[in-house]
């Protein structure tokens, strides 16, 4: 028998055991700054030094973090699902929790790509320097989506949650569109799983079970439900 399709949506809240902050936790500060200062496209042009330093020690800060029991719990799924993981996050602990099926909707920390073609990506694992330029001349800045950029992947994520035969959400406030809306097009009748610390708020979700609990512990509960 296949196995069936179990997707999951995380968000920050999956990687705050890891010691990585939330944003929204902290009044609406990202590691003490203002989003509109560092994660926007005006940031960029304003002041791109700045938006450097900070996504280099946003760099160092996840080199340094290890996956929790929740991204490890979600990795396990796999031997008895089909599992694919939609990630607001841009770290990368699911994978290295063994998570082989990972889609980054909003980037990735250890990724950089020319400020013009967003197609010249590369690795990164140290910083990015002002002047350190792409194959096409240009500047090199993080593959980071910045609030007000289109979200490219936001397309392969929709069809994967159409299909999806279980859903499940941990650690996301749901209030960054278009990722929040993808939870629309989960089938109505499939089981739905929620983990958070403080559940976020959906209208007319059908099949709802809610788990408010760090993620480590939720995770462990879901496992135990599924696999009843
Ligand atoms: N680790 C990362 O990559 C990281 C960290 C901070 C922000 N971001 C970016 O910020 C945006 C924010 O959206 P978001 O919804 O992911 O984050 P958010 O900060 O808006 O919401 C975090 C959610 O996690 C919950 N939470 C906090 N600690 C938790 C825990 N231990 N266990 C379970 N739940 C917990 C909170 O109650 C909240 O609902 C994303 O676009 C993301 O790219 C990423």
């Amino acid at each position: 028998m296949s196995k069936k399709k179990l997707v999951v949506l995380s968000g920050a809240g999956v990687s705050a055991e890891s010691g990585l902050k939330t944003f929204r936790d902290s009044d609406g500060l990202w590691e003490g700054y203002n989003i509109e200062d560092v994660a926007t496209p005006r940031a960029w042009r304003k002041d791109p030094q700045l938006v450097l330093d900070f996504y280099n020690y946003r760099r160092k800060n996840v080199l340094d973090a290890q996956p929790n029991a929740a991204h490890f719990g979600l990795a396990e799924l796999e031997k008895d699902f089909n599992v694919t993981i939609i990630t607001q996050n841009i770290d990368d602990l699911h994978e290295r929790a063994g998570s082989t099926n990972v889609l980054h909707l909003h980037g990735e920390i250890f990724k950089m790509r020319s400020e013009r073609d967003h197609e010249l990506v590369y690795e990164i694992k140290g910083d990015i320097k002002m002047g350190d330029t792409a194959e096409d001349g240009q500047q090199l800045r993080p593959h980071i989506v910045w609030f007000e950029e289109p979200v490219p992947m936001i397309e392969e994520a929709v069809p994967v949650v159409m299909n999806a035969d279980i859903f499940v959400v941990v650690g996301t406030s749901l209030v960054v569109y278009p990722a929040a809306g993808l939870v629309n097009y989960a089938p109505l009748n499939i089981p739905k799983y929620i983990i958070d610390k403080r559940i976020p708020y959906t209208s007319e979700l059908m099949n709802i079970t809610t788990i408010e609990k760090p993620a480590t512990e939720g995770v462990r509960e879901l496992i135990a439900l599924l696999l009843r």
